[in-house]
């Protein structure tokens, strides 16, 4: 288990973002989720931890994973569980995201779980409500919980569960950086730790800016591939894209696919992820995806326990 030093207390009251978080929270939290863990295997699927605790998932957006973990991992904590969608709600009537907000908390709730469109949208919602607010994914900002399951994931599958200490560790992260929220949160908890990342796709989705906090850029997944640990393939966002990022997706394929391939010039053991949904075909074939490289239903899983783990910790409940 990693080591925190003495008298460290988890600080937040929310989880917006890894940018905000320090190596020692990243640390604790994952230092929590696998003790987690357990709950999953066990006949009764259910702890007490946040009995009593009303958590809402107030989603804008569309979402398999991420909704249905966070309602399955407050279930597992004997939270009441609340879900509302954007969609069938008094937002279609006009009503605005914080009115909406405010009238859920007052029902007497202690976590809101957001995931909106709009880049901010949780850390705005945090500043108008007394409760605790979870990103689940806001614009092309951030997705915390994500990056912190992938990161569990790395760290699992390359035996670094005990200090979480990613030094000479290399992770190539590939497609659409600009549109991806995933990728942020990732390259924030990632160099945290100590990886070296590397941001690989086509120059209109490379933002520059990345190399300022250590990252390497590349336009050529086939010079990269062989020197990483770990490729996470991200997702081509066809509904973020507002202008023709590349000639045409068959292109895209050809140069930023995995495919068996390509997999067969990289390291034997790399670990292959990908945060879901895939566009199976263009950023990973079937064949890698469902492969034994593959960790993708593995970070499923960890998401799980990383999800009840910030759960635990915005609610501020007695450990
Ligand atoms: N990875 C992820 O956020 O998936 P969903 O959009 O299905 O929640």
């Amino acid at each position: 288990m990693a080591e925190t030093q003495p008298g460290y207390h988890w600080p937040h009251r929310h989880l917006l973002g890894l940018e905000d978080l320090s190596a020692q929270d990243i640390r604790f939290l994952l230092t929590t989720a696998l003790g987690f863990d357990g709950v999953s295997t066990r006949s009764v699927k259910k702890v007490p931890a946040l009995r009593g605790r009303v958590v809402v998932n107030l989603f804008f957006e569309d979402s398999t994973r991420t909704r249905a973990s966070f309602n399955l991992a407050a279930s597992r904590l004997s939270a009441d569980v609340l879900e509302m969608a954007g969609k069938g709600s008094s937002v279609s009537k006009g009503e605005t995201l914080i009115d909406t907000a405010r009238n859920i908390e007052a029902m007497g709730v202690d976590v809101i779980v957001c995931r909106h469109h709009h880049s901010g949208a949780a850390a705005h919602l945090a500043r108008s409500v007394d409760c605790s607010v979870i990103n689940a994914g806001d614009g092309q900002h951030e997705h915390p919980t994500q990056g912190l399951l992938d990161i569990l994931t790395i760290a699992k599958r390359t035996g670094r569960t005990d200090s979480f200490d990613f030094s000479g560790l290399t992770v190539a992260i590939v497609g659409d950086i600009t549109h991806s929220r995933v990728a942020r949160s990732n390259v924030y908890g990632l160099i945290k730790l100590g990886a070296h990342v590397i941001l690989v796709g086509p120059p209109t989705l490379l933002p520059g800016a990345f190399t300022d906090i250590g990252c390497e850029l590349s336009n050529s997944l086939d010079d990269v591939l062989p020197r990483v640990d770990v490729v996470n393939m991200l997702r081509i966002q066809f509904e973020r894209l507002t202008s023709q990022a590349f000639p045409s997706v068959r292109e895209y394929s050809t140069r930023f696919g995995l495919n068996a391939q390509r997999l067969s010039r990289a390291k034997p053991d790399l670990l292959v992820m990908h945060p879901g949904p895939m566009n199976r075909g263009v950023e990973i074939d079937s064949v890698v995806a469902d492969g034994p490289n593959s960790a993708i239903l593995q970070q499923v899983a960890n998401g799980l326990s990383v999800r009840m783990a910030a759960l635990f910790l915005v609610s501020g409940a007695p450990v």
